[in-house]
């Protein structure tokens, strides 16, 4: 992984489809925050680690993001449903709220993560 100004880099084979999501450091929002990307259906989709109902981190276990049927991303905390592909929550206690997510693209082996850029 490398981290520059407002952007990660990382390995496009490192992601996994419906696997363990890869976890980096957003400075930019506050000294603990972080953000990761999952790949869903064969797409990678980043967000800031942060639930839409309390701000704490999705993952249950560093990385895990997914439920078991790796459908949903879901939080550790109050088991609130997050749609992969859009972060929108259709279950829990912040049901119709939504993930920040971040812009991300892939190209030539790597994904490329804007981390100043929250859509
Ligand atoms: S903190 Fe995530 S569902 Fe409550």
């Amino acid at each position: 992984m490398s981290v520059g100004a407002a952007m990660v880099i990382l390995n496009s084979a490192d992601l996994e489809d419906g696997g363990k999501g890869l976890r980096f450091p957003l400075p930019a929002l506050g000294q603990n925050v972080t953000g990761f990307v999952v790949r869903f259906k064969g797409k990678p989709y980043a967000y800031v680690n942060q639930c839409a109902h309390v701000s704490v981190e999705l993952d249950w276990n560093e990385g895990e993001f997914f439920t078991a049927q790796q459908d949903y991303l879901i939080c550790a905390t109050h088991g609130a449903h997050y749609r992969p592909d859009n972060g929108f929550c259709v279950m829990g206690p912040c049901k119709g709220r939504s993930l920040k997510q971040l812009e991300v693209i892939e190209q030539n082996g790597q994904i490329i993560i804007n981390t100043g850029a929250v859509i």
